[in-house]
């Protein structure tokens, strides 16, 4: 990626994960558009963004629409709203995504059963979302099992890695740059396919998360050259 930063829509960043994302980015320098159905509601979230940012900062600026201007005016879209509505968000906005990535968070949680992996027909929904806005949309998977409640903690670094899954290798690369300005590590975890297993673990996470009473378990990748030089 080059030094300038490209613009991003967060489609539901009014919510906890979207919101949480958006903040990071906009901590690291994003310039950041905040979509929801209601733009007044996206308005409030992102003056609140732009309220916790410190005197004299470098953050980039945050504005709210509604979800449509967000996916025309962006150059990176990014979709965090719930599964159950994850495909009816995106059928109003897809001719606006054609030529861009959409980054998808969406996991395929299911109440009431949330702690039991509930795969769609398809085996994905990212893979159904990419389905949805065709083949001028690049859909990358992402962020799928970090919780929200991290995201929200600006002063941590969050313990949990992201499996990014593409089905080309350069636009993999931006959504792991983004993971990165966001204070995680990311990894090249396959083409989009690939998505499926960290859409399943979100579910298995959450039952690690009652099963042993943890906030916000999460991943990581082990095995690492760095962790061989420890
Ligand atoms: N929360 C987590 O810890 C977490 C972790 C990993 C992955 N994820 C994934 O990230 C996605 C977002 O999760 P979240 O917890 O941020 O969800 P959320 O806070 O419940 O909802 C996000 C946003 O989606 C929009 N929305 C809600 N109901 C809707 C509806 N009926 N139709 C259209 N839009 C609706 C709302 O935006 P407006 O009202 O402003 O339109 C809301 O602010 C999900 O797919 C989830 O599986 C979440």
């Amino acid at each position: 990626m080059t030094d300038a930063k490209p613009l991003i829509a967060v489609i539901g960043g009014t919510g906890n994960q979207g919101s949480g994302l958006a903040t990071r980015w906009a901590k690291a320098g994003y310039s950041v558009i905040i979509g929801s159905r209601d733009s007044s509601k996206a308005e409030q979230v992102a003056t609140e963004i732009t309220t916790m940012a410190p005197a004299g900062n470098n953050w980039g600026n945050v504005r709210g629409t509604d979800n449509l201007s967000a996916a025309t005016e962006c150059e990176i879209a990014v979709l965090a709203v719930p599964y159950s509505n994850q495909l009816d968000t995106l059928k109003p906005i897809a001719n606006a995504l054609k030529g861009k990535i959409l980054i998808d968070a969406t996991a395929p949680v299911q109440p009431p059963k949330v702690s039991t992996v509930q795969l769609p027909e398809g085996g994905s929904a990212v893979v159904a979302a990419q389905e949805l806005v065709g083949e001028k949309v690049t859909v990358i998977a992402a962020f799928q099992n970090i919780a929200a409640q991290h995201l929200a903690d600006l002063d941590h670094d969050i313990d949990c890695d992201v499996l990014v899954c593409g089905n080309k290798k350069a636009d993999r690369e931006m959504a792991i740059q983004l993971a990165n300005d966001a204070g995680m590590t990311a990894w090249h975890a396959g083409p989009l396919a690939n998505a499926a297993a960290a859409e399943a673990m979100t579910s298995v996470l959450i039952f690690i998360n009652r099963a042993h009473k943890i906030p916000g378990s999460g991943i990581r990748i082990t095995g690492t050259p760095e962790e061989a030089n420890d």
